[in-house]
């Protein structure tokens, strides 16, 4: 397939962009490296350019006879969101728009979204399976469900296929130590607790340890990027023309933010000083996903079943870049 990928520099977007390569696809990413890595892709591979310009991405679909489009390019915190909504309907939904109108105009029917767990909100039961309601709690989430229900006009009245892959918590590193998790802020536990780990930061700070879990701190679904990689190939593959594909994607299993901090403790056997904050607005004491339809209908299966295998694949990536793709 000739695949177009968008904020394929960035974290999960990179290591799609490898699995798609190793597996002989022809694999174009379009990324305006604002928080994307050059280093992350191969460079004859690249083209640097802004979803907003429609021009060139017009082109660009053409030029490359593109059959298939996997579309990560979006702003994902949480925070700012809730801040700066504007730039999150923009980019995320409206850019998103302008997107599926080029692949029209070029007869693209193959689209794989990035969506979230943070679609669903804050639901009273666990695990969440595809069936929860969907109901977001800020701008970022919210602007995610918008494009699935933009993408199921779009497939009933235009014949659009696409999958929505709702990511829990993408964690890991590629095993080579190649590429990883570099993002400026980071903000996301696991290299936070690495950092910290290395001496990089003074400690971590847990965001609340009242919250109604085993031991009192948050608990999450992590995921390896590398097997939300593998389920966006098996969508792809699947995908056929007005085909609806909506799956939740996480390991079933939830770890506490002090399980993290121990197991990153394990694998880097160094000790990890702890400081107990305040809780952060909009965290919901637990997200666990249900991944049983997307094993049922396209036999995705996750290769990390552990949360330790994933740090130790995190870790890998961190000791070889200590200071991320500017190592
Ligand atoms: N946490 C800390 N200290 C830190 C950083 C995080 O205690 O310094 C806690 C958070 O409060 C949370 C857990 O660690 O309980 C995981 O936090 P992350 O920021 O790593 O991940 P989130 O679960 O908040 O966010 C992820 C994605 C978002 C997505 C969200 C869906 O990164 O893009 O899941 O709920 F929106």
């Amino acid at each position: 397939m000739r695949i177009l990928v968008t904020g394929g520099a960035g974290y999960i977007g990179s290591h799609s962009v490898r699995l798609f390569l190793d597996k002989g696809h022809d694999v174009w990413v379009y990324d305006n490296l604002c928080f994307g890595h050059r280093l992350a892709v191969p460079a004859d591979r690249l083209i640097v350019a802004d979803l907003k310009d429609v021009h060139r991405l017009d082109h660009v679909l053409l030029e490359n006879r593109i059959d298939a489009v996997v579309h990560f390019a979006a702003f994902t915190f949480v925070g700012e969101s809730v801040q700066q909504p504007a730039k999150y309907w923009q980019n995320n939904l409206v850019n998103t728009v302008n997107l599926l109108d080029c692949m029209r105009r070029q007869g693209i029917g193959r689209f794989v979204f990035s969506s979230t767990a943070a679609t669903f909100g804050t639901p009273a039961a666990m695990p969440i399976t595809e069936e929860t309601p969907q109901q977001p709690i800020n701008p970022y989430g919210a602007s995610k469900l918008a494009v699935e229900h933009v993408l199921d006009d779009y497939a009933r009245a235009y014949d659009l296929g696409f999958a929505a892959l709702r990511y829990f918590n993408a964690s890991g590193a590629h095993p080579s130590g190649a590429i990883g998790e570099d993002h400026s802020p980071e903000t996301h536990l696991i290299p936070l607790v690495i950092q910290a780990a290395l001496g990089k930061r003074p400690h971590i700070e847990i965001f609340g340890d009242d919250y109604p879990t085993p031991d009192g701190t948050c608990v999450r679904d992590y995921i390896h990027v590398d097997d939300l990689a593998a389920a966006h190939l098996l969508a792809l593959e699947k995908i056929t023309p007005g085909a609806v594909f909506k799956y939740n994607l996480g390991i079933g299993r939830g770890y506490s933010v002090r399980e993290v901090i121990q197991t990153v403790e394990e694998v880097t056997g160094k000790k990890v000083p702890v400081k107990i904050g305040a809780r952060r607005a909009g965290d919901p004491p637990t997200l666990v996903a249900s991944s049983e339809k997307i094993q049922q209908d396209l036999g995705w299966k996750p290769a990390y079943t552990d949360l330790k295998a994933i740090v130790e694949t995190a870790w890998k990536w961190h000791q070889g870049h200590p200071r991320g793709y500017k190592s």
